[in-house]
């Protein structure tokens, strides 16, 4: 049973215009309205935070960047700052996903320095990590995940690393709808953990929030959340429907 308070994040990815994200936004609000034991957060498109922030306004929904530029502003056509999310309502951004290093070029050292721009502008990193399919079948889960955590934290203190959440996604199970069994997650995490201790020490590793991510469903999350390096889920598909990501709120504290 995991020892942390739970956070379910929802990705909501290049889905929903404004007005769609405002319905998904109320709907979830009036679902999870009386829910205080977890974390809840989610990601909506650039186009969609200011809708979204004003809807969730006074609740407890937290509210994610999916992305943002390691400049604080500048001549940087289409890039967003972390400036900027902070003022659009966000405590949270999301940085390394593996849509954006395997289709945006996004390596080790931009999320390091995309993490470094989010924890000075006082959001939250969601540090994503992750093995595709040919690494895991090739043995390599561990020394990819190792190599992302050290680079991507790369000249930060460990105060610095207490203020994050690293989700980890196997990126195999993204979308394709394999989750990683409860045992194949729990040893990343573990691993993950133990690295952190390592790198930080003990306290700091022992508080960290360990996201899994990678088709999570109501179905699926209390087997999940009962490991006990599994913190909470980092939600893609199943966010995009407000009785689902809901359901998925509550299975987590089933476990
Ligand atoms: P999925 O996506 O839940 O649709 O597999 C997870 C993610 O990409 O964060």
């Amino acid at each position: 049973m995991a020892r942390r308070r739970p956070l379910i994040a929802g990705n909501w990815k290049m889905f929903n215009t404004g007005p769609q994200a405002a319905e998904l936004a109320s709907r979830l609000r009036s679902l999870v309205s009386d829910v205080t034991h977890v974390d809840i957060m989610v990601a909506p498109p650039f186009t969609a935070l200011g809708i979204v922030a004003e809807i969730l306004k006074g609740s407890a929904i937290r509210l994610g960047g999916q992305n943002l530029f390691w400049e604080p502003e500048g001549a940087y056509t289409g890039e967003v700052s972390a400036r900027m999310l902070k003022a659009a309502g966000c405590s949270h951004v999301i940085i390394g996903h593996s849509e954006r290093r395997q289709y945006f070029g996004e390596t080790n050292a931009s999320v390091n320095w995309k993490i470094k721009a989010a924890l000075l502008g006082d959001l939250i990193p969601v540090m994503c990590v992750g093995e595709s399919d040919a690494e895991r079948e090739a043995d390599q889960t561990f020394s990819v995940v190792q190599q992302q955590l050290e680079e991507g934290i790369k000249g930060l203190g460990a105060d610095e690393v207490q203020g994050f959440t690293i989700a980890y996604e196997p990126v195999w199970a993204i979308g394709t709808g394999k989750t990683a069994t409860e045992d194949q997650a729990q040893e990343v995490h573990e691993f993950i953990r133990a690295r952190i201790e390592a790198a930080c020490g003990n306290s700091i590793a022992n508080d960290l929030r360990i996201l899994y991510g990678g088709s999570v469903k109501p179905g699926n999350i209390a087997g999940l959340m009962a490991m006990d390096d599994i913190d909470g889920a980092l939600v893609g598909g199943a966010s995009l429907d407000a009785e689902s990501f809901a359901a998925i709120v509550r299975g987590s504290l089933d476990a």
